[in-house]
């Protein structure tokens, strides 16, 4: 995960300009079962989300969690945030929230995150904070392939 938080960082760099950016990823996540290229593009879409729909200097966090049978990543942001009701809507294929038309999109963004989650057997929904927005990603934790697994195969 860390890998790809930071590939997806990386990958944005340029568009965060001097936006404070907060990492807390804890030490003893485990690997991810997943498509590293899609997972990482679900997180540029919700970074690019952030710099389109917040202030330019507006702090970003970026955190996971391990939960007995899950791992939440969660990218939260301290802008407008999402209106009451609207939390679901704006995963909806086309759907953008009227004062954002200013900012250039087609409102797929977001569709797509949660078909690629959707796929590992995962959610993500958003949360109003206060203030601020935050879109949560909950993916299923898979056992751990032992670390020798190599080895088994050439045996
Ligand atoms: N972090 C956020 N803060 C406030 N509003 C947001 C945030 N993220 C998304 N939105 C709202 O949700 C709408 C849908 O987001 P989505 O990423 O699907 O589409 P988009 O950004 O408009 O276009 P694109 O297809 O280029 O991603 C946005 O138009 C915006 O109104
Ligand atoms: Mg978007």
């Amino acid at each position: 995960l860390e890998e790809i938080v930071g590939s997806a960082l990386n990958r944005l760099e340029k568009n965060l300009g001097d936006r404070p950016v907060t990492i807390c990823l804890p030490d003893d996540l485990p690997l991810l079962w997943i498509d590293a290229v899609l997972l990482e593009q679900v997180l540029a879409n919700l970074i690019e989300n952030v710099i389109k729909y917040t202030p330019p200097n507006s702090p970003m966090d970026i955190s996971a969690e391990r939960l007995a049978a899950s791992i939440t990543v969660t990218v939260s942001d301290y802008g407008q945030g999402i209106p009451k009701g609207m939390e679901e809507k704006i995963f909806a294929k086309f759907y953008r929230l009227e004062s954002d038309s200013l900012q250039s999109g087609v409102g797929l963004g977001l569709t797509l995150c949660r078909a690629i989650i959707e796929a590992h057997g995962g959610i993500i929904y958003a949360r109003q904070q206060s203030p601020g927005a935050a879109f949560v990603i909950e993916l299923p934790a898979h056992q751990q392939p032992p670390l020798n697994w190599h080895e088994a195969l050439e045996a």
